[in-house]
């Protein structure tokens, strides 16, 4: 068992899990935009590892654009999102997809479709692993959602806490962030 000293975790989601959600996203994407080409815009830094999978499965051709946003504090929105990395190829006529790792309050969400839409992509659609839709404050759509969940800090497989916990390969809830605990391996 992994000792993470001041946080204990628990899986919520186990790694065949998120396989599942991932190929079943995959599959209806591939559907969706059957004959066309798709260009992903990957929201750094939570966002990596979902989209290395997801894309490997998607029966399209696509291209790829990293972009990073800033609004988490710890376990809180700031509210107040800022954009690190702008510099992404021209996306004007293309068929855009933002792939999120989580949509929480939407905030950064709809900062970053209002900017994408100012340049004109043929079409913008989003694709998230967790949709934590009890929580959302912006009346952002996500069009396909993986796994929907309502309230909880999760990390794991691309999500941190403050850096810690992106490489772990399930996704946990983090149940205390205080001076003992570690890793609970048993599935809710
Ligand atoms: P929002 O702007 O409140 O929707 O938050 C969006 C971003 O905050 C996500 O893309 C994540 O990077 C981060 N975030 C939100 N909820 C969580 C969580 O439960 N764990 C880790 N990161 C989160
Ligand atoms: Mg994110």
């Amino acid at each position: 068992m992994e000792n993470l000293g001041d946080i204990k975790l628990k899986l919520l989601y186990p790694e065949d899990h998120i396989q599942d959600a991932v190929r079943r996203l995959a599959d209806r994407i591939s559907d969706d935009y059957e004959g066309e080409k798709l260009h992903l815009i990957i929201v750094l830094k939570g966002a990596f590892i979902f989209a290395a999978d997801l894309a490997r499965r998607l029966r399209l051709p696509v291209t790829f654009d990293f972009i990073r946003l800033s609004s988490y504090c710890g376990m809180e929105t700031t509210g107040d999102v800022s954009m690190i990395n702008d510099c992404i190829t021209p996306v004007r006529g293309k068929h855009l997809l933002v792939v999120e790792d989580i949509v929480d309050t939407g905030t950064s969400l709809q900062f970053l479709l209002q900017w994408l839409v100012r340049n004109e992509p043929k079409s913008l659609r989003v694709c998230a692993l967790i949709d934590k839709r009890g929580r959302r404050r912006m009346p952002v759509v996500v069009d396909y959602a993986g796994i929907v969940c309502d309230d909880g800090f999760l990390v794991g497989y691309g999500l941190d806490l403050d850096e810690r916990c992106r490489e772990l390969p399930g996704i946990y809830e983090v149940v205390t962030n205080q001076l003992s605990g570690g890793l609970d391996d048993s599935p809710m």
